[in-house]
């Protein structure tokens, strides 16, 4: 089986690749493939380094994509995604990522962090065999939430209610509920709409499973944004967040498992987060899978 390698060649590329993704899918994510929502959340991110995006490889054989080397925001990380039937182009793909998808950090020095599956032993050693060392802090952990049925009732303090971005998607009280909900002090700046419309441009973005909960005066305080992926039929949660003057008080909860519930009434039986979040846990979200991030100054 040999394949051929190119770089991604335009817009059209996406869903190509997220066609290829489909197809990978394995329940509790047991290869370390990427899920399509995880590729589509990337390349609409606000912050996606779209200008880089010829660097990302994909191997095809016969015309059929059989493999990718992703990058998953910027220059500098290296994602493998790989049809199980030509694990023998991973060699391959780890030195393609040295020479196209490494970074420059702020000293000048050329880096990857590369992406390897907790269980592919072969690449593991290749990676020790080749001087990368472990950088623990930015594994990327796969967390699985087995939906319950009868689905528990939503609760939510008096006033507060769940509701979806198909009600109303408010830009201003998305970017003000995202800014504030992930740190940022104060209020939002004005050019941040762009960002949002960006986020929500994908082509399997849905707005009806994006969900907000909502303080009585009408703010958005919490954020769940909630992939329903109808091929393999599971829910993915991304982005999530609430406004620190509302936490702890069960709002991000209610946004994701409001979110959890759409997902199941299309046939959705499992959810999977990129966390292992103790919020997470309290929900009934158990870590299946790990990505190790290995660290090389190239
Ligand atoms: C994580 C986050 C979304 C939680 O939102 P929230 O609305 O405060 O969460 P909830 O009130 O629904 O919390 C439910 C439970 O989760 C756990 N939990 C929530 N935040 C926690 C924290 N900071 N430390 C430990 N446990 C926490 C607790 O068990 C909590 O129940 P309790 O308050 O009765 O102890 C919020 O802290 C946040 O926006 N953080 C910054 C953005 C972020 O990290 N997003 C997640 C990215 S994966």
């Amino acid at each position: 089986m040999t394949a051929t390698l190119r770089s991604w060649t335009g817009l059209s590329d996406n869903e190509a690749i997220s066609a290829f993704l489909y197809t990978l899918y394995q329940p509790d994510n047991r290869d370390g493939n990427w899920f399509q929502p995880i590729w589509e959340y990337a390349y609409t991110h606000a912050w996606h380094d779209d200008a880089a995006m010829a660097r990302n490889g994909v191997w095809e054989d016969g015309g059929r994509i059989v493999a990718a080397a992703l990058y998953e925001s910027c220059l500098g990380e290296a994602f493998f995604q790989v049809h199980p039937d030509y694990t023998h182009l991973k060699p391959a793909m780890l030195a393609y990522a040295e020479e196209q998808l490494a970074g420059t950090d702020k000293q000048g020095r050329r880096y990857l962090r590369a992406y390897v599956n907790q269980w592919d032993t072969p690449l593991l050693d290749l990676a020790r065999a080749r001087d990368y060392v472990r950088d623990a802090d930015e594994d990327r952990p796969m967390s699985q939430l087995v939906i319950p049925d009868p689905f528990p009732p939503i609760r939510l303090p008096q006033g507060y209610r769940v509701q979806s971005l198909a009600d109303d998607n408010d830009l201003r009280k998305v970017d003000r509920v995202l800014h504030r909900g992930f740190n940022h002090p104060g209020e939002p700046p004005e050019d941040g709409l762009a960002g949002r419309k960006k986020m929500q441009s994908g082509p399997h973005y849905r707005l009806d499973t994006t969900i907000v909960t909502v303080a009585p005066d009408g703010q958005f305080v919490s954020f769940a944004g909630l992939w329903y992926e109808p091929v393999n039929r599971f829910g993915y949660v991304e982005p999530v967040a609430t406004d620190p003057d509302y936490r702890r008080m069960g709002l991000g909860t209610a946004a994701v498992m409001e979110g959890v519930r759409r997902c199941a009434l299309e046939g959705a039986t499992v959810a999977y987060v990129g966390s292992t979040k103790l919020f997470y846990q309290s929900m009934g979200f158990r870590e299946v899978a790990r990505q190790e991030c290995w660290l090389k100054y190239l």
